[in-house]
């Protein structure tokens, strides 16, 4: 049973939720945990207009994912920032060159989660996960949140990221916040959620 999480990430806020997710993925029994990034669309001067050469670096190791990779998973779990209340465009540009997968319905039946950053409490995270399901479902991936099991979602006594519909990081109007103790729990319980249902879907 193969998990495969996905992300981009510019400043390595979701590169931290993808590593806590695989944590959480890799803790079910025969699972198999591969991560990797979608391709960046920038070139490297914009990149540098963005502040965000240093964390590039930091992110290197990960492989680049290719569309047929998604199409080897049990189960696929994507990780976005917020743009504008939606997925980055880095993650559109992949997820538009996944048309000849549909057209042969090769993610049928696999199972689709999303976690996401944004840079403000309300910025989107909500909104960025709902409206990338739209795209799964056209896919045909069964949809798994964040259950309210994990209840650290429900805690008021700080602010913190996390959603029914998938765990969330606020990464703060400069980058300056990290993930919290709370938000990677939720990642990582996010995680262990979908490949424990993918192993049993695979059965
Ligand atoms: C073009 C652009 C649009 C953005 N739109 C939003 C937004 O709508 N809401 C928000 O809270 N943050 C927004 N952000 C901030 C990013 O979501 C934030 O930098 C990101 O979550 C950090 O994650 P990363 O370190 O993995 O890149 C935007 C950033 C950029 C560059």
């Amino acid at each position: 049973m193969k998990t495969l999480i996905v992300y981009y990430s510019m400043y390595g806020h979701v590169h931290k939720m993808a590593e806590a997710v695989a944590e959480g993925a890799k803790t079910v029994p025969n699972a198999e945990v591969v991560v990797r990034r979608v391709p960046e669309t920038l070139s490297q001067e914009i990149l540098g207009k963005m502040g965000a050469i240093e964390a590039q670096k930091s992110m290197e190791k990960v492989p680049i994912c290719t569309v047929d990779e998604l199409a080897t998973a049990d189960a696929i779990i994507f990780g976005t920032p917020t743009r504008f209340g939606n997925m980055c465009g880095q993650m559109r540009q992949f997820l538009d060159a996944t048309g000849g997968l549909w057209a042969t319905g090769a993610l049928i039946g696999k199972v689709g989660s999303v976690f996401a950053s944004s840079a403000t409490q309300h910025g989107g995270q909500e909104s960025t996960i709902l409206s990338f399901i739209i795209t799964l479902l056209h896919h045909g991936l069964v949809i798994v949140g964040l259950p309210y099991s994990f209840q650290g979602q429900m805690r008021n006594d700080e602010i913190t990221g996390g959603s029914p519909y998938g765990a969330s990081t606020i990464a703060g109007t400069k980058g300056e916040r990290s993930p919290t103790t709370n938000e990677l729990e939720a990642a990582r319980f996010q995680g262990q959620h979908v490949a424990t249902i993918a192993s049993k879907l695979a059965r």
